[in-house]
């Protein structure tokens, strides 16, 4: 299946950077040598997800996954082995002869579902018409007009693939058909619709369409809008479909992930036409969700990518609603700073920059935001009338509550002068209320933080993946010298765990032999028939000598590569015993000594098997069985005794 040559793969993977690649989905800070960031295959409020761009892999300490940058893409965007070795190059911009794999006839074999990449092919090929009936055609010039009169430019047409849905039952069916595209399937995407009578038509009539893509950019759904006096809703969506879910899409999060890491910060916007307008007037970070608020799928996706949302929604009574509801939903459930930008007189950001131009909006945008602090006072002032004593009082209650909850005393301080002048108060009187204040918020915070911990047990087990779960951390007892504990080789922010001398020891000897082949080639030797204790070690030891024996020198790269696909957990521990680190100089000394604790380790196993052996035969009275356990027994203990754990199998 593998049709790109091994040289050009290699290649591939040496000019990419990891970093760079990862950096497109999640957002990495610089820790120590290597990079950290929120992990994108778990959920997690606290970063455990490492890069490392000297080698070039990535690991999470949390969920346990791992592997090289191929691996990330095909984990990440369900790539298969051959897509992701694309998206690669194409990444970094290289000019490299890759196979043509799109072709019908010879389709790739990807971990997609074949009818979901079949659906996406449809919305594909039925944008491409869409558009074009708009731009070239008869048919769609009313609605290129409407568009134009608007306001909207042919690159931005161009840009977002706007285009236009005739009005007529059977532009999309007849098409698709054409192509030899399973009509029921289109039904599923929502492409057509089924009518009672059983006939198969087209969902959008008459309509500007706008195609919508998921977080990975492939194309997913349609909104169609209205362009004309007729009845029916002004957007018309895609309904839900294993494809199109709304509470996960954002309008151009995909197309717009670049400028939103570039600026650090992502414009939230409420309609696809202020998305395309934000765009024409250079600010390309502008999201907007499909008509329903936003949900906490959505911060998820976006807190990945930045630390900053500016909430931009329209001027008017229910975009201030929305704008709060949202903004506290952001500070719910992330650390992310939120911004809010009122616009004057109601309007929305498209009406806006159309009346006042791009450049007013950008000032705006940039130098009248308002914190969200700023915001929430300003909200919670609505509807009350301050000349009235109670709801003065009220007020002042709820904007201390909300001071009380910020943390940095600069903040306080600023907000609660700002009140102090606003109403005529000391600045005494209102600190004795902020004290009262933030004794509240802490028993709340604490509260919370109790129910929390009783609700969910925390998934972030540092060996996940690396160690078969029955083994326990500690309890089990060999003997005193093999019992001694070893640090176990983590470094960051994770309480140090002790890892049992037998675990520490085949880590390390998998690890030399992960990254020379000399160091393979002794430890080999000194195993001889020994086995690993752990599946996965035996596993990927066995993966090991078959690299080797393909002349291959050391290369974890190459090595995760070698592993089949479906060998993530093997793939994940490579990449977890990659970011361990080792102790400096390593060789025959500390091998042999290794393997002799996993010997000592066998050998006590042996001895406890007996020992259970033993109790069985007793119980049963057995006596010449349980006579001859026994010596045995003594054997061994003796050898355990004399430093002699070599056992005759
Ligand atoms: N919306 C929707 N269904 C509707 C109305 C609105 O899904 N019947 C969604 C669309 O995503 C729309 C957004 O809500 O972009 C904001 O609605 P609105 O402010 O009414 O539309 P605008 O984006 O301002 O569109 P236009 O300027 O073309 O009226
Ligand atoms: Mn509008």
């Amino acid at each position: 299946m593998r049709r790109i040559p091994e040289e050009t793969i290699d290649a591939i993977r040496n000019q990419a950077d990891i970093v760079d690649v990862v950096s497109h989905y999640v957002q990495l800070k610089k820790q120590g040598r290597n990079y950290i960031g929120l992990c994108p295959f778990h959920g997690e409020k606290t970063p455990s997800f490492s890069v490392s761009a000297e080698k070039q892999i990535f690991h999470c300490f949390g969920c346990g996954k791992g592997g090289n940058v191929f691996r990330f893409l095909m984990e990440h965007d369900n790539l298969t082995f051959v897509e992701a070795v694309q998206k690669v190059a194409e990444m970094t911009h290289m000019d490299i002869e890759l196979p043509e794999i799109q072709s019908q006839s010879d389709a790739p074999v990807t971990k997609e579902s074949s009818e979901t990449h079949q659906m996406i092919e449809m919305h594909q090929l039925t944008a491409k018409l869409y558009h074009y009936l708009l731009m070239e055609t008869e048919e769609g010039s009313a609605a290129l007009a409407y568009l134009k009169e608007r306001g909207m430019s042919e690159e931005m047409m161009t840009a977002f693939q706007i285009g236009f849905a005739p009005n007529h039952h059977a532009t999309i069916s007849s098409f698709l058909e054409k192509r030899g595209m399973e009509l029921e399937l289109a039904v599923t995407a929502g492409l057509l619709t089924k009518r009672e009578s059983g006939e198969i038509v087209d969902r959008f009539r008459g309509r500007i369409m706008f195609p919508i893509t998921n977080d990975r950019g492939q194309l997913v759904g349609f909104s169609g809008r209205l362009y004309e006096q007729r009845d029916g809703p002004k957007y018309l969506n895609s309904p839900e479909t294993p494809i199109f879910n709304k509470r996960k899409l954002l309008y151009h999060f995909s197309e717009g992930r670049q400028a939103i890491r570039k600026k650090e910060e992502i414009l939230l916007l409420e309609g696809f036409m202020d998305v395309i307008t934000a765009t024409e007037a250079d600010l390309e970070n502008g999201i907007a969700s499909m008509g329903t608020s936003l949900t906490e799928e959505h911060i998820e996706l976006i807190r990945r990518i930045t630390n900053r949302a500016v909430i931009c929604y329209d001027g008017d009574n229910a975009g201030i609603e929305a704008a709060f509801k949202a903004g506290t939903l952001i500070q719910d459930r992330s650390r992310m700073e939120v911004f809010v930008v009122q616009l004057p007189g109601g309007k929305d950001p498209d009406e806006f920059i159309k009346a006042n131009g791009a450049d007013k909006f950008r000032e705006i945008y940039q130098h009248e935001r308002m914190s969200w602090t700023a915001f929430t006072l300003q909200f919670l002032r609505r509807g009350k009338n301050l000349q009235n004593e109670t709801e003065q009082l009220q007020y002042l209650d709820e904007a201390v509550t909300v001071i009380a909850r910020l943390g940095q005393a600069v903040e306080r301080e600023i907000y609660l002068k700002q009140l102090a002048e606003e109403f005529s108060l000391s600045m005494e009187t209102l600190k004795e209320e902020l004290q009262s204040a933030v004794r509240k918020v802490q028993h709340a915070k604490k509260a919370s933080a109790r129910l929390g911990a009783e609700r969910n047990v925390p998934v972030d087990d540092p060996f996940m993946g690396m160690l078969p779960p029955e083994i326990p951390f500690s309890g089990m007892d060999f003997g005193s010298e093999s019992s001694a504990m070893v640090q176990a080789p983590l470094q960051f922010h994770k309480p140090a765990q002790k890892l049992e001398a037998h675990t520490f020891s085949e880590q390390q000897l998998m690890k030399a032999m992960l990254e020379s082949r000399d160091a393979f080639a002794q430890i080999q030797q000194l195993l001889g028939d020994l086995s690993f204790y752990h599946d996965d070690f035996q596993a990927l030891f066995t993966y090991l000598i078959s690299f080797y024996l393909e002349d291959h020198d050391a290369d974890i790269q190459r090595f995760m590569d070698f592993l089949p696909d479906d060998q993530t957990s093997l793939k994940n521990l490579v990449a977890s015993l990659e970011m361990m680190d080792a102790p400096d100089e390593q060789g025959l000394h500390e091998y042999q000594a290794y393997i002799l604790s996993l010997k000592k380790f066998k050998l006590e196993n042996k001895i406890k098997q007996l020992e259970q052996d033993q109790h069985t035969h007793i119980r049963n009275q057995e006596n010449e069985q349980a006579l001859k356990v026994t010596a045995e027994i003594l054997l061994l203990r003796k050898k355990l005794a004399s430093h002699d754990y070599d056992l005759e199998e």
